[in-house]
């Protein structure tokens, strides 16, 4: 049976019961009950890892028997596995539920199928309603789902001679301000922002996302990687978000950190040493190269040791955008042999846990 106009009401509702809970390891979902006459039963969305899934917590606002005969609508497939909740699946079931309409497909290896066990069990399930929508209510969740590891944006800003840093080491500021409120705009976009102990110790940054004096509303959570110490008064401390030290040289190790901690972006800003090491060690799935037209010469290049010891071993990108920003330019560029992560499921993926 086709989607009827109840049940479409009802996925617009659902949307927006999802973007009410938090991102992070797990995914925003939204759920609506409805009547087999179309009349809104009780309404739920996903409040965090380890609180109960939507379906259930809108299941759980109704009365034993009163969702026999009721159709679930749901932005996500119903998950079929047991983490820290039970399946939903098996929760509609055992609720009575006749009809499933949902959004988008579980990508979770282990927790997707939740579909394919509600039809086994006799209920009529609906796939593909507004799955463009929820789609991009949880793109960010997804993509990470699929690396197993955030989203890595690599960012510097270079002279046209190729420098990030004037030979003294003082890089404030190469680009102008066009392209400098561009990058607070990026930052304010995602989860985390990244840099070294070489920048903290020489340039003291505030790792904000500002418009202007004002700070945006969202704010990247600050992650310092390094085993030098960071000065006690160093203006990371006074970050809106508790910063986070990573004591270690170990890139892979922190990407992995940062996802359990339900961080699906991350823009890197370091100095030359950082984004070289993020860049040989594969982690870097986007580059942006703000480029001013300023020649530095000297030591300071922006890029230093990539693992590229000849041409034939050069690292190819792909050029997604080239903005003007004033005077300046930026490249967004992504590497050419990354493998298409709209292809990649990551079998480690276990979906919403
Ligand atoms: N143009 C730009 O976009 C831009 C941006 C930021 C900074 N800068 C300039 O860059 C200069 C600072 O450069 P930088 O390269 O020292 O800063 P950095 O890249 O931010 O920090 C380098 C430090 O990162 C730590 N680190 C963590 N993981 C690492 C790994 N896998 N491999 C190597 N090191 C790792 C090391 O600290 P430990 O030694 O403590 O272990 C290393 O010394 C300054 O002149 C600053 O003004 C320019």
């Amino acid at each position: 049976m086709a989607v009827n106009a109840a049940e479409r009401t009802a996925m617009d509702r659902a949307l927006h019961l999802a973007a009410r809970g938090p991102r992070g390891a797990n995914p925003q979902v939204g759920a609506v009950i409805l009547s087999p006459d179309g009349t809104v039963l009780a309404e739920g969305w996903h409040h965090g890892a380890g609180t109960p899934h939507a379906e259930v917590d809108a299941l759980s606002k109704l009365a034993p028997g009163e969702a026999e005969g009721a159709t679930a609508v749901v932005t996500l497939e119903p998950c079929n596995h047991t983490g820290r909740t039970g399946p939903c699946a098996v929760a509609l079931i055992e609720a009575g539920i006749s009809r499933v309409v949902y959004a988008l497909d579980d990508p979770g290896a282990v927790s997707g199928g939740g579909a394919e066990r509600l039809r086994t069990a006799g209920v009529e399930v609906e796939s593909g309603e507004q799955a463009d929508a929820a789609h991009a209510l949880i793109a960010g969740w997804l993509t990470a789902q699929r690396l197993g590891r955030p989203h890595i944006t690599v960012k510097w800003a270079q002279s046209l001679d190729g420098r990030a840093a004037a030979d003294d080491g003082s890089s404030r500021w190469i680009t102008g301000s066009a392209a400098r409120t561009d990058v607070h705009h990026r930052r304010a976009a995602a989860d985390a922002i990244v840099v070294g102990t070489g920048t903290v110790l020489s340039d003291d940054p505030a790792l904000t996302a500002r418009d202007g004096d004002a700070l945006h509303p969202h704010q990247p959570i600050p992650v310092i990687i390094g085993t030098r110490p960071t000065p006690a008064a160093a203006a990371v401390h006074r970050h809106p978000q508790t910063p986070l030290f990573f004591d270690t040289r170990d890139l892979h190790a922190v990407a992995a950190d940062l996802h359990a901690r339900g961080v699906q972006s991350v823009f890197v800003e370091g100095g030359p040493t950082l984004a070289s090491a993020f860049i040989a060690a594969g982690l870097a799935d986007r580059v942006l190269a703000y480029i001013a037209p300023v020649l530095l010469g000297g030591r300071r290049l922006a890029l230093t040791e990539i693992g590229v010891g000849s041409i034939g071993e050069a690292r190819r990108l792909v050029v997604d955008e080239w903005v003007p920003l004033g005077e300046d330019l930026l490249a967004v560029a992504h590497p050419a042999d990354a493998a298409d992560p709209a292809q990649t499921t990551n079998p480690q993926s276990e979906g919403a846990a």
